[in-house]
This record gives structure tokens, sequence and C-alpha cells, in this order.
């Protein structure tokens, strides 16, 4: 596949106005003239990563500057810690000296660490330039290409400080996924069988069917991949963009334990990636709702056999710590004020938020996601 292959676009219906998410292997050399199509500026500046930086910032520059924009390409430490107002605001040093006026767009090209800190930086520069987004890992296409949620991180904790603010499009180059670690890879896979289990029957079985070309970054199953999940999610956020309704929050499937064993693998000094900790949080989500009698246990059998096949852990090697999981959960919940509310599945493809989950039906979730 190359870049012959069609584009495929997906509109992600939201206020004031709404974006399409263009997914389209090769796609990275028409950043230019996507980005033209949506507006006319003298510059744009870019904001990458090293890692991403070094393969393709200068195939993404010269794309902008064919199409009559003089790019500036600035690039952060790759990893989480970017995601901080100190590397915000050297970005809007850098901003100034680029002349980078109230026309003149910020394009992310990298993963969600990028998107996240191009997007806060582009809504709150000047209050609001104009922003897209060239998005290079499974986590970023599946996820957190859709829906505008833009943030830095603050030592009280992550996404702490940020905005809703979407983009003019997205742009997904499947192919750039060749050169992203099979544990990034693997990671975004996760939030894919999330939205199959919340959402999508249907989307679950073609991932059943397909899990073997999944696993191993088969790029001919991949713009239908990507294209699915952005459906499933673009759906949700239309109807509850500020998570207002309680839909949108049905995206944490496997995000209250999941979340839990992030917090317990990072303290041992052994970081889990996000997806990973969602894969073994999925799993507890799943026993869980067949402890409370609300998932048959077929269906929750399939659900750990799936993430099994996809090359992702079903339980995290921490057998010592039920009750700091426990506590860890316990915490979430006083920041959602209250009550402890789970999101659990009924059957595949069909998510509830549950707000009478007892304690031992958690635990027993708990007891088979460590291991
Ligand atoms: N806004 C949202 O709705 C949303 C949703 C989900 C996640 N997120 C955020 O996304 C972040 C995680 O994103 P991520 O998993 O993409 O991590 P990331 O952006 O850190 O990328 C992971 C690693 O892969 C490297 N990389 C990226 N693309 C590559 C490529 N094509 N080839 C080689 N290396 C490449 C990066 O340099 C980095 O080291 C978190 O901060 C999370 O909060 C946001
Ligand atoms: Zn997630």
């Amino acid at each position: 596949m190359g870049s012959s292959s069609p584009a495929r676009t997906v509109w992600v219906e939201v206020q004031p106005r709404r974006y399409p998410v263009i997914i389209h292997p090769g796609g990275l050399a028409s950043l230019g003239a996507i980005l033209a199509e949506h507006l006319k500026a003298p510059r744009a500046f870019l904001i990458t990563d090293r890692n991403v930086g070094l393969l393709y910032a200068d195939q993404a520059a010269a794309a902008l500057r064919e199409a009559g924009f003089e790019p500036t390409v600035f690039a952060v430490e790759p990893g989480e810690s970017s995601k901080s107002l100190q590397t915000a605001g050297r970005i809007y040093d850098a901003l100034a000296a680029a002349k980078i006026d109230r026309a003149c767009p910020a394009v992310s090209l990298g993963g969600g660490v990028v998107g996240d800190l191009t997007g806060f930086v582009a809504a709150t520069w000047l209050r609001g330039i104009p922003f897209a987004q060239c998005s290079t890992t499974v986590e970023a296409n599946v996820d957190a290409s859709v829906g505008g949620k833009t943030a830095v991180n603050h030592a009280s904790g992550k996404n702490m400080i940020g905005a809703f603010y979407q983009p003019q499009f997205v742009l997904i180059d499947p192919d750039t996924l060749r050169t992203l670690s099979e544990r990034d890879y693997r990671a975004g896979l996760a939030e894919s069988i999330k939205h199959a289990v919340v959402r999508d029957a249907d989307f679950f079985d073609w991932h059943e069917r397909h899990a073997d070309e999944i696993r191993t970054c088969q790029v001919d199953c991949l713009p239908e991949l990507f294209e699915r999940n952005v459906r499933v999610k673009a759906e949700i956020v239309a109807q509850d963009e500020r998570e207002i309704t309680g839909l949108r929050a049905l995206l944490n499937f496997g995000h209250t334990v999941g979340h839990a064993i992030e917090s317990a693998m990072a303290r041992r000094g052994r970081p889990w990636r996000h997806g990973e900790a969602v894969a073994a949080g999925m799993v507890a989500a799943a026993e869980i709702a067949v402890a409370a009698g609300r998932l048959d246990r077929a269906a929750a059998e399939r659900i750990v056999e799936l993430i099994r096949r996809v090359g992702l852990p079903i339980a995290a090697p921490l057998a010592d710590a039920h009750d700091e999981l426990w506590r860890l959960i316990e915490a979430d919940k006083k920041v959602s004020a209250g009550r402890l509310r789970f999101v659990l599945a009924d059957a595949i493809g069909r998510a509830r938020l549950y707000d009478d989950v007892q304690h031992p039906w958690i635990q027993a979730g708990i007891a088979r996601a460590v291991g």
C-alpha cells in the first residue's frame, strides 16, 4: 500500500464547526496541500518531538513549503514530560520569534503528546490560532485525534491545564506506523478494543477476524481500523462534546482499574504504557461486570482473549498490590466527587455507567487483572 491508496474521510461534528479526519497512506506528502484547502497564511509552525522529527519533519516541512507556507520546525523532547507549561512557554517564545500571527496555523506532527501540546498552544496563543494535527501513533490515530481535548500536565495531575479546541483537520498517514516501536504500536490497540466493546459489536467481530494482522501491523488492515475507530469516537463526541450527558464518559471503559495499574507500575520503576494498563483494566472491568451479573462469562472471555491475541497484557505483575490498587481506585473516586462510577459492558458493543458497583465485585476484577 502506498500513496496511490485513496483517502478515507470521517467528519467529526463538533462546535463551532465540523472537521475532517483524513486517513491516507502516504498522505504526509500532501500535508501542505490539505492545509492550503483550509486556510491561507504566509507561515506555518510545525511542532514535533525529536524522534518523529528526525524521521518525518523534513518531509512535512517540504510539503508545507511546496504549498506556499514558510515552515518553522520546533522539536520537543519525546515523552510525557514535554506536556508541560514549561515546554509551552518555550514554544510561545518561538512563536513570537517566528511571527506567528492569528492567520498562521500550528501543525502537530507526532503522537498524543505532541498533539495535546500543540493543541494547547494553538488554543492559547493570541487567544487561538488555527490548528492542524498530523498524527503518527496508534493511540493518537484511534483516540487523541478526535474530540478536541488539548492539555498540558500539572504537578497535581495529568491534563490539568487545557482547553477544548478543535483542529481544522486531522491527517492520519498509516505508513508512518512502520517506524513506531512494537510496544507503542500494540499499546494503542487497547483503545481500539475499548471502542469496539463500548459501542460496536460488529467492529469487535472484525477485530477477532483480523487479530493476527492487527497484532503484526499489516498495513492493509490499518485504514479500516482507524476509520472505524474515528467513527465510533466521533459519534460519541458529537453527542457529548463536553462530557455532560455521561455518554463520553463511556470511553473510560477499562480506565478506572487501568489508571491504578499505570500508577502502581510507575511507582515500581517499571512504567507501563497507558494502553497496556488499560488492557489489563478492561480485563478487570469485564470480570467486574460478570461478578455484577451484567455480562455473561462467555462474552467476558471473548474480550480477554482478543486483548491477548493482539499482543497486549491481560494481567499486571502486581500480585502483591491488591490494597494499593484499591486505594488508588478510591482516590480516583474523590476526584469525581462522591460515588465510585464504573463503566461496565452489559454485552459486547454496549457499555453503561454504573454507580452501584459493590466492593467485592471490584475485588474480583482486581484479582483477575493482577497476576
Ligand atoms: N486528547 C485526547 O483526547 C487524548 C486521548 C488519548 C491520549 N491522549 C494523550 O496522548 C498521550 C500519549 O500519546 P502517544 O501514546 O501517542 O505517545 P507519544 O506521543 O509520547 O508517542 C509515543 C512514542 O512514540 C514516538 N513516535 C511517535 N510516532 C512515531 C513514529 N511514527 N515512528 C517512530 N516513533 C514515533 C514518540 O517519539 C514517543 O517516543 C498522553 O499524553 C495522553 O494523555 C490524549
Ligand atoms: Zn486511554
